[in-house]
């Protein structure tokens, strides 16, 4: 068994923030969540979450997390060792190994920690690190090795010279100890360093041998410390979600302009077209084409879907509909399947039964709309009455006229037709025709009056 430590404890200065930079969000979730999921397959006896600055965001954050998560406060952050030095009360008489990692390292493959974890039982030493060769070192930790690759020194960038900068040999960030021996030796940390700080790596410094474990590809353990670099970490975590999708039989036109969280799911056969988001619990079935210019956030999309230049949140839509261009579906709605949602349609917490459309310039909110149900251009749903949200409700193959206001609460019936520019306050029942509307007066012969006429 392994128990898990994750400092998340600093500011984070560089980001320029009040937020704490652990609760940044990388794409669906934030930085600490994203290394807390990395360590899940490792399946940890504990996880200890070290918190300080804004520490009540970070416990309020991680408070729905599945799995259980102990807070360890550093009310001062005085530097990696001293937030380690935290966990002294916290694990007395604890006789297993620690994994160790920096809250801002988001981008961990659990198959690396995997196999970290495995090489370190194997070396049975008292320490091991997780390393890599990175093209820009600057910021990080230089790790000095003999010609053995034994552990000599972890030497922070700021107290580097000038040649041992030269060294792309970095710390990621990650270290796994066997706890007694860390124990031993964190009480001896002092800050006599450039950043009077208590460096984690100056533990791992006392203690020997250390295996040092190098990671393939170096992406994986970028640090986030300011904005540019969770940006470059965004488009790493991009390139890698749409390589998997890509590679499962999905068409990516153009993936430099599409954004996709991990959290969405895809069948094979899907298009994606250009300038397309989709966000948070999104699944998209087979055959669907999304975009261009989309964003469907939270919400199932069925299969044979067309999706253009349309947003939809919260909501589903089911096989062969049309949505777009320039529709907004959103609060819970659920389309049909054989729909027709047209241009600036908006539909807001709304049932639609099968092959009904709402094809022209529409408000449908609170309403429930049967099968082949018709909606004319231009018709609103007056849902609201300043105080209350009220329900329309409309029966199967009715046909509502161009242009007309339907008046909730409202129930209207099956096979009812509603005559264009109504406005439509009661109830109507199965099978009729509803005229809403002053007829027109026709005035044979009437003029307007010309200037100077008497
Ligand atoms: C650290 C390492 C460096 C390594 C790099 C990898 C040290 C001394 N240096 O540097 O060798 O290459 O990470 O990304 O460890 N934190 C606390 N309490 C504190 C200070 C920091 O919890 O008192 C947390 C921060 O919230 C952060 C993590 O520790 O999540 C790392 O701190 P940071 O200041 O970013 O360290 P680096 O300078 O990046
Ligand atoms: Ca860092």
């Amino acid at each position: 068994m392994v128990a898990v430590a994750i400092l998340a404890a600093g500011r984070g200065t560089r980001m320029k923030s009040d937020l704490p930079k652990v609760l940044h969000p990388l794409g669906s979730r934030s930085l600490v969540e994203r290394v807390l999921d990395s360590v899940t397959g490792l399946n940890p006896s504990r996880r200890l979450v070290i918190v300080g600055y804004r520490s009540e965001l970070v416990r309020d954050a991680l408070a729905s997390y599945p799995a259980t998560v102990e807070f360890v406060e550093q009310t001062e952050q005085l530097g990696t060792g001293h937030a380690i030095q935290q966990l002294l009360p916290h694990l007395e008489g604890f006789d297993e190994d620690l994994l160790v990692l920096n809250g801002d390292v988001p981008l961990l493959r659990p198959e690396t920690l995997e196999l970290f974890l495995t090489t370190h039982r194997e070396k049975a030493n008292p320490a091991s690190i997780l390393t890599a060769h990175i093209p820009n070192p600057k910021g990080y930790g230089r790790v000095f090795c003999d010609e053995r690759q034994n552990l000599q020194a972890i030497i922070e960038d700021r107290d580097c010279t000038l040649e041992q900068r030269q060294n792309q040999r970095v710390n990621a960030g990650v270290y796994c100890f066997r706890w007694k021996d860390l124990a031993e030796v964190l009480p001896k940390l002092t800050s006599n360093n450039n950043q009077k700080e208590y460096y984690l790596t100056d533990a791992v410094n006392f203690l020997r041998p250390v295996t040092v474990f190098d990671v393939e590809d170096y992406q994986e353990i970028l640090g986030i410390n300011d904005r540019k670099q969770l940006s470059e970490s965004y488009s790493i975590l991009q390139t890698r979600i749409k390589d998997h999708w890509m590679a499962q039989g999905v068409t990516i036109i153009d993936p430099g302009s599409v954004t996709i969280d991990d959290s969405v799911t895809l069948q094979p056969n899907v298009i994606i077209e250009p300038q397309t988001h989709l966000r948070g619990k999104t699944a998209i079935g087979s055959g669907s084409r999304i975009g261009p210019g989309s964003l469907i956030e939270d919400s199932q999309i069925g299969e044979n879907v067309t999706l253009l230049f349309s947003v939809v949140c919260d909501s589903a839509v089911q096989s062969e509909t049309r949505v777009g261009p320039y529709a907004h579906i959103r609060g819970e709605a659920t389309v049909g399947s054989g729909c027709r949602i047209g241009n600036f349609v908006e539909l807001k917490n709304s049932q639609l039964g099968e092959n009904t459309n709402v094809a022209h310039l529409s408000y449908v909110g609170d309403a429930s709309l049967g099968d082949r149900v018709n909606i004319g251009a231009g018709t609103i749903t007056v849902n609201y009455d300043g105080v209350n949200k009220h329900r329309t409700t409309i029966g199967d193959r009715t046909k509502i006229g161009s242009n007309n206001t339907l008046v909730a609460p409202l129930t209207i019936g099956e096979d009812v037709t509603t005559a264009a520019g109504s406005t439509i306050t009661d109830d109507l029942p199965n099978d009729c025709l509803a005229i809403a509307r002053s007829r027109q007066v026709v005035k044979p012969g009437w003029r307007m009056k010309e200037k100077g006429d008497s």
